[in-house]
């Protein structure tokens, strides 16, 4: 009797071993035969109560054996069938189908102005200096020789933060030239460009927030000569060698003679257009001297060092040379217009 039932279920797992579906549907039969909640296996346990105590033991780990032989089985038909599948999907792949084109993104202009402006400082050796758009006062204003009257700190123009009259969002690039001289030692030779903010009415010529890029050399000697070559090597590597400068006296607190300069109208060759106005020049940035009390103001020896310093504004620049007629398409970032600049680098 009991050797009956224990040929019962050897014959179950030789058939087991044995079984070979081939589909998915006859896999699946098997899965309930074997496994499934009223698989052939179970009613076998009921037959402990025929098999003579001494024996019982090794009926149950026979009848286990048959459970796992079945499971590992299933297992193996399973992933059988899984490979042929993806064998399948792999041979309806077509590869010579031709690739589909990829979406490209472009640049923004201004990126592709700063881009350019940094790499044309970066050969004669400026390093760039990136600095905190959050400053205080004195960086942006006092170590700046910009005095408390000034109309420049009006509230009308700066942004102070919320219940404050020390932190502001800084309203030119120059704050990184105090934070540059009171934490390095000349010789100093730095480029930084940046988003600065001022409280201007949004229209399409003006905005409150646009970028700049500043420039600052000190060192022992160096002289208003230096800072015109330099300023007519970047203009002419921006805007074409045959490029002429010209500078005209201006003033700003923190150089000290200062200068505005211009540049022969690069969209019209100096004839005359509509950018330049008719007269043949454009004008690029405010420059001069270091003053020597802003040397002393960051605690440099303004009678041993001097220097100079410029800084240019890029949305106007970027206008001109892209014929951008509202400053406001540069910071709504509608992918119409950003598309059209797939091109520049
Ligand atoms: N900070 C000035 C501005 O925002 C530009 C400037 C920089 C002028 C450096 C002279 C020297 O207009």
């Amino acid at each position: 009797m009991a050797a009956e039932i224990f040929a019962k279920v050897e014959q179950i797992i030789t058939d087991i071993q044995a079984a070979n579906p081939q589909t998915a549907e006859d896999i699946e039969q098997f899965r309930i035969k074997y496994l499934g909640s009223k698989n052939t296996l179970k009613p076998l346990m009921g037959e402990m109560r025929n098999i003579p105590n001494e024996q019982k033991r090794d009926f149950g780990q026979l009848v286990n054996r048959a459970k796992q032989v079945a499971e590992s089985k299933f297992q193996e038909l399973k992933n059988a069938a899984d490979a042929a599948a993806d064998d399948q999907a792999a041979a309806s792949i077509d590869l010579t189908v031709p690739g589909e084109p990829m979406n490209l993104g472009a640049r923004h202009p201004l990126a592709v102005m700063m881009n350019k402006i940094i790499s044309i400082f970066e050969k004669i050796g400026f390093e760039i200096a990136e600095e905190r758009e959050i400053e205080d006062d004195w960086h942006n204003f006092t170590a700046m020789n910009t005095p408390e009257d000034h109309p420049a700190r009006d509230m009308q123009d700066t942004y102070y933060l919320q219940n404050s009259t020390e932190m502001l969002l800084r309203t030119h690039t120059s704050s990184v030239q105090a934070r540059t001289m009171t934490t390095q030692k000349p010789p100093i030779r730095i480029l930084a460009p940046g988003r600065v903010y001022r409280n201007e009415t949004i229209s399409a010529r003006s905005h409150c927030q646009f970028h700049q890029v500043e420039g600052l050399y000190i060192d022992e000697g160096v002289s208003f000569a230096d800072l015109k070559q330099t300023l007519l090597y970047f203009s002419q590597e921006m805007f074409g060698e045959k490029t002429q400068i010209r500078l005209r006296p201006s003033y700003f607190p923190f150089t000290e003679p200062s200068a505005e300069m211009d540049v022969s109208c690069f969209i019209c060759d100096a004839k005359g257009c509509n950018i330049c106005k008719y007269t043949g020049w454009v004008e690029i940035l405010g420059c001069g001297m270091v003053d020597p009390q802003v040397l002393e103001n960051c605690g440099i020896d303004s009678k041993k060092y001097t220097g100079f310093a410029f800084g240019m504004g890029i949305e106007r620049q970027a206008m001109m040379l892209y014929d951008i007629n509202d400053i406001r398409l540069l910071f709504e970032n509608d992918v119409r217009f950003l598309q059209q600049f797939q091109s520049a680098l």
